[in-house]
């Protein structure tokens, strides 16, 4: 019950940062996306730009693909809700190594593990569909330019 309560208290803090954004943010939310998550104290790689624009309506993928509310093991989030960044529940940076963890609970605790899995986990199959969508680390984290 405890860590549930210091969930929706992040969650609800979460919120109030997206409310923040409401001026720039339209309902559809932004067109282009500059992932630099505050979990990660300092980014290792660098930063992925994502055309949230061109997944929406050029590639005609549902909202719910990627925003969720989970409620009772079902996605209850439904168009026109609030929408938490990643890391509002996803909140650890990378899952350590030690103690060893599942997928499912490297991915409900960490963002590294979430956010890799959410946007590679797609391209991997919509390869197999034929589709060009980057899975190689180079494709969505370019190297600087020197
Ligand atoms: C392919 C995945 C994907 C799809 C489809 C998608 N989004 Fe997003 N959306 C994201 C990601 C990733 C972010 C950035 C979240 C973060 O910064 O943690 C985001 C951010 C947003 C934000 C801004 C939140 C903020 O904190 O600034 C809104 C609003 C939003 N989306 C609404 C929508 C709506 C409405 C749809 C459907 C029309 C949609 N999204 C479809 C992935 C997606
Ligand atoms: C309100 C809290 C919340 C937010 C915001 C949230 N998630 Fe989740 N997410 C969860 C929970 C809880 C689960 C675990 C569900 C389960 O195991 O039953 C989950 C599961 C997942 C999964 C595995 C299951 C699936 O749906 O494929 C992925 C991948 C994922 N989240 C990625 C993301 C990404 C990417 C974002 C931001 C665009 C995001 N999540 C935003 C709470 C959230
Ligand atoms: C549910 C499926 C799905 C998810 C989730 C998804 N993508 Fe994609 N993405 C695609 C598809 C399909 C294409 C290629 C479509 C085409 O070219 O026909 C693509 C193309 C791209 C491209 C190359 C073209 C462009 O739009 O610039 C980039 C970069 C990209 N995705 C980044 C991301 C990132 C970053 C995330 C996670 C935040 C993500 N995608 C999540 C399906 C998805
Ligand atoms: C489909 C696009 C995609 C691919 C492919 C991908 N990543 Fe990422 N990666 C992301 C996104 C989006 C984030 C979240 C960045 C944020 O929100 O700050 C991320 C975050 C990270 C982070 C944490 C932030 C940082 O810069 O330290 C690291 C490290 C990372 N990726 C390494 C890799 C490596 C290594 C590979 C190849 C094995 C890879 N990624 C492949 C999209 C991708």
């Amino acid at each position: 019950m405890r860590s549930k309560k210091v969930l929706c208290l992040l969650v609800a803090v979460c919120f109030g940062l997206v409310m923040a954004g409401v001026a720039v943010a339209t309902d559809k939310g932004p067109e282009t996306i500059t992932m630099d998550s505050k979990v990660y104290p300092k980014h290792k790689k660098s930063l992925v730009t994502f055309s949230h624009q061109k997944h929406n309506v050029d590639y005609k993928i549902a909202c719910d693909e990627c925003h969720h509310v989970y409620k009772d093991g079902k996605n209850v989030w439904k168009e026109g809700d609030d929408v938490g960044k990643c890391s509002c529940c996803h909140s650890g940076a990378k899952a350590p190594k030690e103690p060893k963890l599942s997928k499912a609970e490297k991915i409900k605790g960490y963002h590294y593990a979430a956010i890799h899995e959410n946007c590679k986990g797609c391209h991997k199959a919509a390869k197999k569909d034929g589709k060009v969508a980057p899975t190689k680390c180079a494709e969505c984290h370019p190297k600087a330019a020197k």
